[in-house]
C-alpha cells in the first residue's frame, strides 16, 4: 500500500490511458471547430498524455502542449513516436506560463484549470494564458460545479485493463467545502490479477470550481472580451439545472 500526494504522477499517470484511450471524444470537434475558425497556432494547457494534441497533430494541426506533469509528458513522447508525430512540449505550470511565442488558440481541456486549487493561482493562469495569445485569438476553458458532494463510503467510478492485463480499479470519496467552492477528492487505485489484489494506491487531489457570472467577471478583469458560454461541446446553451460549461473569450 502506498500513499501518492502528488497529482498525475506514479499510478495517476500511468493509467490515464486506460480510462482515455482512442483517437475520438465528445470534445474533440470542438476544440477542432474554433481552430478552424481562428486559424494558427494553437496551445493545449494540461494536455497530458496527448489525448487530444496527438490526433490533432497527426491530423496537421499546429497545436503544442503544457503540462506540469513530466510523468504525463513522457508518456506523451513515447505515444508521439509511435504514431510518427513530433509534439513541442512544455514541462510548465500553468500559472507560470512563460513561452517564447504566442498563439491564436489556447484551450484548456476536461476542465483541467479547476485542478489549480487556489482562486490567485488561476487568477495568474488566465492572465499568462492572455499575455500568450494574439490580439483576436481566442480561449476556450470547460469548467464544471460538483453536484454529487459528500461522500463518505468509497464509490467505483472507473475500471479497466492495464497493459500488462492487470486489472485497475479507481474509488472516490468526495467532500466539498460549498463557500470555499472547492473539491477534496480521495482516490484509491487498487491492481488485481488474477483475483489477488497486488496493489492499493490512495492519492488526494483539489478541484476549484466557479460560478458562471464569477468566472466571466475574471475573464474580463483581465481582459477578455466576446466571452459566450456554451452548455456542452455541440453549442448548445446552458439549460437552467447545467453544472458544466464552456468559456469561450478573444483578446
Ligand atoms: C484531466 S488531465 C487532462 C489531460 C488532457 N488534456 C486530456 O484532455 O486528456 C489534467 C492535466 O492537467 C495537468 N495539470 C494539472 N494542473 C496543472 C497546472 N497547474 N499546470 C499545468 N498542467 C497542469 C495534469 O498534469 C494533467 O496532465
Amino acid at each position: 500500500m502506498a500513499f501518492n500526494q502528488g497529482t498525475y504522477q506514479g499510478i495517476v499517470a500511468s493509467t490515464y490511458d486506460i480510462w482515455f484511450s482512442g483517437d475520438r471524444f465528445d470534445d474533440t470537434d470542438f476544440y477542432k471547430k474554433f481552430m478552424d475558425e481562428v486559424p494558427g497556432a494553437a496551445l493545449e494547457i494540461g494536455c497530458g498524455t496527448g489525448r487530444l494534441l496527438l490526433p490533432y497533430l497527426t491530423e496537421g494541426y499546429d497545436v503544442e502542449g503544457v503540462d506540469c506533469s513530466a510523468e504525463m509528458l513522457e508518456l506523451c513522447t513515447l505515444k508521439a513516436s509511435a504514431r510518427g508525430v513530433s509534439p513541442v512540449l512544455h514541462n510548465q505550470l500553468i500559472q507560470e506560463l512563460r513561452l517564447p511565442k504566442t498563439y491564436k488558440t489556447i484551450y484548456i481541456p476536461m476542465a483541467s484549470l479547476m485542478c489549480v486549487s487556489e482562486r490567485d493561482e488561476a487568477i495568474r493562469a488566465l492572465a499568462g494564458i492572455f499575455n500568450h495569445l494574439d490580439y483576436g485569438g481566442q480561449v476556450l476553458i470547460p469548467l464544471f460545479i460538483p453536484r454529487n458532494v459528500n461522500t463518505d463510503e468509497w464509490k467505483v467510478s472507473r475500471s479497466g485493463i492495464r497493459s500488462d492485463g492487470a486489472e485497475v480499479i479507481l474509488s472516490s470519496i468526495s467532500s466539498v467545502i460549498f463557500h470555499d467552492q472547492v473539491q477534496t477528492n480521495q482516490d484509491k487505485y487498487e491492481v488485481l490479477k488474477d483475483g489477488e489484489l497486488l496493489d492499493t494506491v490512495f492519492t488526494t487531489s483539489k478541484l476549484r470550481w466557479y460560478g458562471k457570472y464569477e468566472f466571466i467577471m475574471m475573464l474580463e478583469k483581465i481582459g477578455f472580451q466576446a466571452i459566450v458560454v456554451y452548455g456542452g461541446y455541440n453549442l448548445q446553451p446552458l439549460n437552467d439545472d447545467q453544472n458544466f460549461m464552456i468559456f469561450r473569450a478573444r483578446k
